[in-house]
C-alpha cells in the first residue's frame, strides 16, 4: 500500500444516488464495502462526509435564512450521514468510532485528536462529524483540517467524476482530465478542486490531494495502492 493513513472525503450529495433527498441505502453499503476493503488491508482510515443531501447552509442563506444558523444545520446534517455510514460499516464487521466537532455525547464521542489517532492505530475507522464545528467553513475544510491533525499521508476526495478537468466534464464532453497538477497550477488555471480555505491549508501543510471517482468499484483500493487513478495535486 502506498498510503498508510488516509483522510477520505465523501460527498453527502453522492449518498443520494438517484434520489432527490436523503440516503440511498445501496450507495451507502457500496461505500461501506469500499472502505472495509482498504481498512482490512491495513490502511488507517479517517472519513469526513458532507451533508448536502440533507441540508445546505449556503442555499438556505440564499433563501433568506440566517447564514450561521444554516451552517449549524448543515453541520448536524453531516452527523446524520456520519451515523448512517458508521452503522453501514458496523453491519459488515468494521470497527468504527464517530467523533463530532459539536458535543452530543448521547450520540458520539467528541473530537479529541489524540483519541482519534489512537483509534486509527487500533485499526478502527474514524468518522469525523459536524465539520469543523464552526460556521463559514466547508466540509472540505474540515476534511483538510482533520487530515493535517491526524497526520494523514493524503486527502482522498471521492467524487462522481474521474478527477480534475480543464472544464466541467458533466457539461462539456471535450473536457480533458489532468493526471497530476501542482498546487501552483491549480491556482494559475483557476481550477475548482476544493474551496480556497481547504486548498490553501493543504498547500501550506504539504498535504497532497487526490480527486477520484468514488462510484467506480475498486477505485478507492486502487488509489490507496498508488495506481494512477484520478488526479493528484502535489508539489
Ligand atoms: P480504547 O479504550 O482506547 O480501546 O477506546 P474505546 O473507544 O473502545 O474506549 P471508550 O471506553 O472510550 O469507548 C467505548 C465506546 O463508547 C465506544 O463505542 C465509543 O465510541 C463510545 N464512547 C466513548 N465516549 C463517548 C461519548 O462521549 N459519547 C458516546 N455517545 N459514546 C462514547
Amino acid at each position: 500500500m502506498k498510503y498508510k493513513r488516509i483522510l477520505l472525503k465523501l460527498s453527502g450529495e453522492a449518498l443520494m444516488g438517484e434520489k432527490q433527498f436523503g440516503i440511498d441505502p445501496v450507495i451507502l453499503s457500496r461505500y461501506a464495502e469500499e472502505v472495509k476493503a482498504i481498512s482490512k488491508a491495513g490502511v488507517e482510515v479517517a472519513i469526513v462526509i458532507g451533508g448536502g443531501n440533507i441540508f445546505r447552509g449556503i442555499q438556505a442563506a440564499e433563501g433568506g435564512m440566517d447564514r450561521v444558523q444554516g451552517d449549524y444545520m448543515g453541520m448536524l446534517a453531516t452527523v446524520i450521514n456520519s451515523m448512517a455510514l458508521q452503522s453501514a460499516l458496523e453491519m459488515i464487521g468494521v470497527d468504527t468510532r464517530l467523533q463530532s466537532a459539536i458535543k452530543m455525547e448521547q450520540i458520539c464521542e467528541v473530537f479529541i485528536r489524540r483519541k482519534a489517532v489512537r483509534h486509527l492505530e487500533k485499526g478502527r475507522v474514524v468518522i469525523f462529524g459536524a465539520g469543523t464545528g464552526n460556521p463559514y467553513f466547508t466540509t472540505d475544510t474540515a476534511a483538510t483540517l482533520r487530515g493535517i491533525e491526524i497526520e494523514a499521508d493524503v486527502i482522498l476526495k471521492g467524487t462522481r467524476v474521474d478527477g480534475i478537468y480543464d472544464m466541467d466534464p458533466e457539461k462539456n464532453k471535450h473536457a480533458v482530465m489532468f493526471e497530476t497538477l501542482s498546487f501552483t497550477e491549480v491556482y494559475e488555471k483557476n481550477l475548482n478542486v476544493m474551496d480556497m480555505t481547504a486548498f490553501t491549508l493543504c498547500k501550506e501543510n504539504k498535504l497532497p490531494i487526490i480527486v477520484f471517482n468514488m462510484n467506480k468499484a475498486g477505485n478507492l483500493m486502487n488509489v490507496v495502492k498508488g495506481d494512477k487513478v484520478g488526479t493528484m495535486v502535489e508539489f
